[in-house]
């Protein structure tokens, strides 16, 4: 059986054509990359091809599940702010992000 990938084929703005936003720049755990206004930072952090955005204490790999802020899958340390929604929360130029296990650094 063939290991499922967790590569993502690129933005949705990309396969669509749709217009994006003004571009900028963030920190995901601790390197620039581009990013454009409009994008959620769960978009972000999952345009670099990893669909894993946190993990548990125990180890296991969470992403973007609900997508609305209901659940609590996508948390994220954002400027240094733990368990931030990534999927409701909107990348700003400048934003530093970090991926987090468990409940992250306070
Ligand atoms: S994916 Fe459920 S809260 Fe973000």
């Amino acid at each position: 059986m063939k290991a499922r990938s967790r590569r993502t084929p690129g933005r949705l703005t990309e396969l669509a054509g749709l217009q994006r936003g003004p571009r900028i720049r963030v920190t995901v755990d601790g390197r620039e990359q581009d990013a454009y206004v409009g994008e959620s930072v769960a978009a972000v952090m999952m345009a670099d091809d990893d669909l894993e955005l946190r993990s548990t204490i125990g180890g296991a790999a969470r992403g973007v599940f609900c997508g609305m802020g209901a659940c609590f899958d996508c948390l994220a340390i954002v400027d240094d702010v733990p368990n931030t929604r990534t999927c409701v929360t909107w990348a700003k130029d400048g934003m530093v992000i970090q991926r987090q296990c468990g409940a992250g650094e306070p």
